[in-house]
């Protein structure tokens, strides 16, 4: 956030009105459960994002203006809008180019990501049924859990709309990339900003394929039980979260990081920047799966390029054959789902 303050403080010194070079481009970005346990940290980054001149935060519940309001203040030059309740979802739509999605049920204690599905399934598809009609051309980056299965959902939506482009709808993985860079930056003693760890398959539990043998700098661990173990604590990271939370909610704070994270790259390559890469949960061809998430570059239409994983080691092969059916079952559950309301 350093790099951020001259933008900042040169705007409000000349009580611009017009913003910095940077922002010339005026992009909308809309939050979709902005008022959540993510919704709330994740716009409060958004707010110091130099690339975004318009942030809408939609949620239903009643205090969003005053989230909005609050944030407002903040002395950066994002202007700052609160929209309550779905008749005032259209107008935070209304010209997004990025949309955001971090509405629905997060998990309790002893729940699995699945076990979000019934209710999230439907916040999804009303989401994704707006966004259809009120900003087809947006890129919309989805949080909302389980991810593996509400990818699919959107997509479909967007399908039977006919507004599809698999390029623009994204399902946010990045939590799982922070993780891992944090957990293999303290075995190795390395600054975690500066390790790279491509994390690929889904975004729940055994899909979660954290590709250590690709480490940047390389993982110390070379025992191979060691290496189970830490491949383990990254796809149960969430849990440890939800469990020393004790019902009162899932990764919120890391995740809002994450997903301001993911923002910043849609919106740099909007931007026209070249080379901007993130792991996402994407439509692809790499695997027998629909969609896979894997690297991917960003350009300005959303994903540019899949990148693909590469070479990948005896084990890492081994758990990502297991996590297949589990993968595909998620999957099929969006498509089903959407299929059933035809
Ligand atoms: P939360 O319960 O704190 O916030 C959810 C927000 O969504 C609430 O403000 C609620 O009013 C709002 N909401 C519910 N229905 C809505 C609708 N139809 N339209 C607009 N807003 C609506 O939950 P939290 O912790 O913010 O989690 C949100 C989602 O993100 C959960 O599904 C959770 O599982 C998921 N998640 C995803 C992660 C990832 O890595 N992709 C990581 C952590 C959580």
């Amino acid at each position: 956030s350093r790099a951020l303050k001259p933008v900042v403080s040169v705007a409000a010194q000349n009580g611009a009105k017009t913003f910095s070079t940077t922002s010339e481009m005026q992009i909308k970005v809309a939050v979709l459960g902005a008022g959540g346990g993510i919704g709330q940290p994740l716009s409060l980054l958004l707010k110091h994002n130099p690339l975004i001149s318009h942030l809408a935060l939609y949620d239903i519940a009643p205090f969003t203006p005053g989230v909005a309001a609050d944030l407002s203040h903040i002395d950066t030059p994002v202007k700052v809008t609160g929209h309550k309740g779905p008749e005032q979802l259209g107008d935070a739509l209304q010209g997004s180019q990025v949309v955001v999605i971090p509405a629905g049920m997060p998990r309790k204690p002893g729940m699995t990501r699945d076990d979000l599905f019934n209710t999230n399934a439907s916040i999804v598809r009303d989401l994704s049924l707006c966004i259809a009609s009120h900003a087809p051309e947006a890129i919309v980056a989805i949080i909302t859990n389980p991810v593996n299965s509400m990818v699919p959902i959107t997509s479909e939506i967007m399908k039977k709309a006919g507004v599809y482009n698999p390029c623009k709808v994204l399902g946010v993985t990045t939590l799982d990339i922070v993780r891992s860079s944090t957990f293999v930056g303290e075995i190795n003693g390395d600054d975690p900003r500066c390790v790279k760890v491509p994390v690929i398959g889904g975004h729940s539990g055994i899909t979660i394929i954290p590709l250590l043998s690709q480490s940047q700098p390389p993982c110390k661990l070379k025992d191979p039980e060691k290496i189970d173990t830490l491949t383990k604590r990254i796809q149960e990271a969430g849990t440890e979260v939800v469990k020393a939370k004790a019902g009162f909610g899932s990764a919120t704070l890391s995740m809002g990081y994450s997903g301001a994270r993911f923002t910043n790259a849609i919106l740099r390559g909007l931007k026209g920047e070249q080379n901007v890469s993130e792991c996402a949960f994407v439509k692809c061809n790499l695997s027998e799966a629909e969609y896979f998430a894997t690297p991917i570059t960003f350009g300005k239409n959303g994903m540019e390029k899949v990148l693909g994983y590469g070479k990948i080691n005896d084990y890492e092969q081994k758990i990502l054959c297991a996590a297949m059916p589990e993968l595909l079952k998620n999957i099929k559950k969006g498509v089903d789902f959407v299929k059933k309301y035809d």
